[in-house]
C-alpha cells in the first residue's frame, strides 16, 4: 500500500505533464454545465444509498429526535409506508435500528434473540408489505442491554466468546424473520465466521453478511445513542476495548482481512467523512464491496448548520455523499437518503 493518497491502480495519463499554460487551461472543461457533466468522474445515484431507520413500539406514528433534525423514530406501520416511498425513489435498502423499551432491556440483552422482538416483527412486516426493498439489521447487543454495551459485561469487562454465542442467536432470529443482510456492528473477534457457520447450518445461506469491519470508537455516534436511548445507559462508559482507536489505519486493514477470510460479503467503514482515508485504503486493498456509514454525528453537524442557515442543505449533502463515491465507496448509509433520492430525481 502506498502511504500517500495517489491511486496505485491507474497509471498516470500519458499526457500528464505535457501541457502547460497558456496552451493548457484547466478551466476550459469547466466552462458550461453540459461539459462539466461530460467530464464528471463520479456520480451519485439513489441506487448507492442505504437509509438507516429507527423503529419504535406503539401506535404513535412518528417522534422527532432532538439531536438529529429531520430524523424521526417511526412506528412499524409508519415505517412500512416510508419504506415503500423509499423503494419508489430507487433506494435499494434500509438499515433497521429498534428503539427497545427500557423494560425490555437487561444486563444480558436476551431480548435481542426473541423471535418476536420489535426488530424481528418489523423485518416480517417489511418483507411482507414492501418485499422490493432490502432489509439490513444490526447484530449487536447495545439496544438491548441496560449498560449500553454491544457485548456481555462480566466483572467490568466485555467478554468476547460468550457474546458471540448471543450474537449468533440474534442473527438466527433475524434470518428466520426474513432479513436479507445481517450486519454485525459489535466488533467482537471471530463473530463473522461463527455467524456464517450458524446461518448456513440453519439453511440461511442466502442471507448476506455486512461486516462493520473498520468501526471506530467514535464520539460521532452520540446522536444515534440519543435516538435509541442507549447514551444514558452507557453513561460515562466507552467502547474502546472493542471498537477501534481513531489513531489507527493499518489495523483497519487487518480487521477487514480477517472478516473477509471469515466470510463477510461486504465491508463497512464507520464513521464516514472523518475516515475517508480508510474508505480509500479498504477499497484499494481488497476490491470488495465497500460500504460507508455517514453516522449520526456527521448528519447532526451538517443538519445543525443547515438549520442555522449556515450551510445549504442540498449542496452540502450532495457534496459529502459524492466524496464517498470518489473515495471508492460502493454504497453509503445516510440519514439523508430519502431527501437525497428526491433531489436526484428532481435533477
Ligand atoms: C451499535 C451501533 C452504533 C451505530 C450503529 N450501530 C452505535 C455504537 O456503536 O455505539 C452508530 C450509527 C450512527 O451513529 O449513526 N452497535
Amino acid at each position: 500500500m502506498p502511504r500517500d493518497n495517489r491511486p496505485d491502480r491507474k497509471p498516470a495519463s500519458p499526457l500528464a505533464g505535457l501541457g502547460a499554460y497558456p496552451q493548457l487551461r484547466m478551466r476550459r472543461n469547466r466552462t458550461v454545465p453540459w461539459l462539466r457533466a461530460l467530464v464528471a468522474e463520479h456520480r451519485l445515484a439513489a441506487a448507492d444509498l442505504i437509509w438507516p431507520v429507527f423503529v419504535q413500539e406503539g401506535k404513535k406514528a412518528r417522534e422527532p429526535i432532538a439531536s438529529m433534525p429531520g430524523v424521526e423514530r417511526l412506528s412499524i406501520e409508519a415505517l412500512v409506508d416510508a419504506a415503500g416511498a423509499a423503494a419508489e425513489l430507487g433506494i435499494p435498502a434500509i438499515a433497521l435500528f429498534p428503539v427497545v423499551p427500557i423494560e425490555k432491556k437487561s444486563a444480558d440483552g436476551e431480548e435481542a434473540c426473541d423471535p418476536d422482538n420489535l426488530a424481528n416483527r418489523t423485518i416480517r412486516a417489511l418483507k411482507r408489505e414492501v418485499p422490493e426493498i432490502g432489509v439490513i439489521c444490526d447484530v449487536a447487543l447495545d439496544p438491548y442491554t441496560t449498560h449500553g454495551h454491544d457485548g456481555l459485561l462480566r466483572d467490568g469487562k466485555i467478554v468476547n466468546d460468550e457474546t458471540i454465542e448471543v450474537l449468533v442467536r440474534q442473527a438466527l432470529a433475524q434470518a428466520a424473520a426474513g432479513v436479507d443482510i445481517v450486519a454485525p456492528s459489535d466488533m467482537m473477534d471471530g463473530r463473522i465466521g461463527r455467524i456464517r457457520q450458524a446461518l448456513d447450518a440453519a439453511g440461511h445461506e442466502d442471507v448476506a453478511l455486512l461486516s462493520y469491519a473498520a468501526k471506530y470508537a467514535s464520539c460521532f455516534y452520540g446522536p444515534f445513542r440519543d435516538a435509541l436511548g442507549s447514551r444514558s445507559a452507557l453513561g460515562q462508559g466507552d467502547k474502546r476495548t472493542y471498537q477501534m482507536d481513531p489513531a489507527n489505519g493499518d489495523e483497519a486493514l487487518r480487521e477487514c482481512a480477517l472478516d473477509i477470510a471469515e466470510g463477510a460479503d461486504m465491508l463497512m467503514v464507520k464513521p464516514g467523512l472523518p475516515y475517508l482515508d480508510l474508505v480509500w485504503r479498504v477499497k484499494q486493498a481488497f476490491a470488495m464491496p465497500t460500504f460507508v456509514y455517514q453516522v449520526s454525528g456527521e448528519y447532526a453537524m451538517l443538519a445543525g448548520a443547515v438549520e442555522r442557515g449556515w450551510l445549504d442543505s442540498e449542496r452540502v449533502f450532495m457534496e459529502s455523499l459524492l466524496a464517498f463515491k470518489r473515495a471508492g465507496a460502493d454504497a453509503i448509509l445516510t440519514y439523508a437518503a430519502v431527501d437525497t433520492a428526491k433531489r436526484l430525481k428532481a435533477g
